[in-house]
């Protein structure tokens, strides 16, 4: 479904700046409760790690580097961020928990440098846009195709004008 209601640029980011920057945070926590427990990295104001802890209580830990007003979540936090850049919370707990990761930054190297350190046989899930698109950089996307097995996909509710997909990956090599 797409959201009509956030048309413009200015709407969906007052949004995004209370509730993180995916359309529908309740419809993806059911999809990922199932794969817990769960790492969350790069977990912006805890809003979607709130939703995943109504459903496994106990079974995330959302970890994000930047305190929540430096990027544009300007409204508090929801749920307890552990301070942590993804590539030392990925190394830091063990392969037990499905690494998620929604939204990385644009054209940013953190979330292929977390990905390589994962181990194999790891579970990711990845919510973001394709190739090319508006999520994490080229070097990922390379990553994931080449190194990382797609297990499930799920279309999950959108802004107007955004492709962003709910993917769940195993890392190759066990
Ligand atoms: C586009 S925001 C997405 C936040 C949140 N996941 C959401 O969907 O609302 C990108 C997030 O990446 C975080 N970030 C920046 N550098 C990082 C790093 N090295 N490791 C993990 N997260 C990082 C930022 O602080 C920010 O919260």
């Amino acid at each position: 479904m797409t959201l009509d209601y956030c048309q413009s640029h200015q709407d969906r980011m007052e949004r995004v700046s209370h509730l993180g920057f995916l359309c529908n945070a309740e419809e993806a926590a059911a999809h990922i409760a199932p794969y817990a427990p769960i790492l969350e990295v790069g977990a912006g104001n805890g809003y979607l790690a709130s939703k995943i802890n109504a459903r496994v209580p106990g079974q995330i830990i959302a970890t994000d580097p930047q305190h929540d007003t430096s990027w544009c979540f300007t409204h508090g936090e929801h749920f307890p961020i552990t301070r942590l850049t993804a590539a030392r919370a990925v190394t830091t707990h063990t392969p037990n928990y499905t690494v998620l990761m929604c939204w990385p930054t644009l054209n940013h190297p953190w979330a292929n440098i977390a990905a390589h350190r994962m181990a194999p046989g790891q579970r990711l899930i990845y919510i973001g846009e394709g190739a090319y698109g508006c999520t994490a950089d080229d070097a990922f996307h390379k990553n994931l195709s080449s190194n990382f097995l797609e297990i499930a996909g799920h279309a999950i509710d959108q802004y107007h004008g955004i492709h962003d997909y709910l993917t769940i990956y195993q890392k190759k090599g066990e």
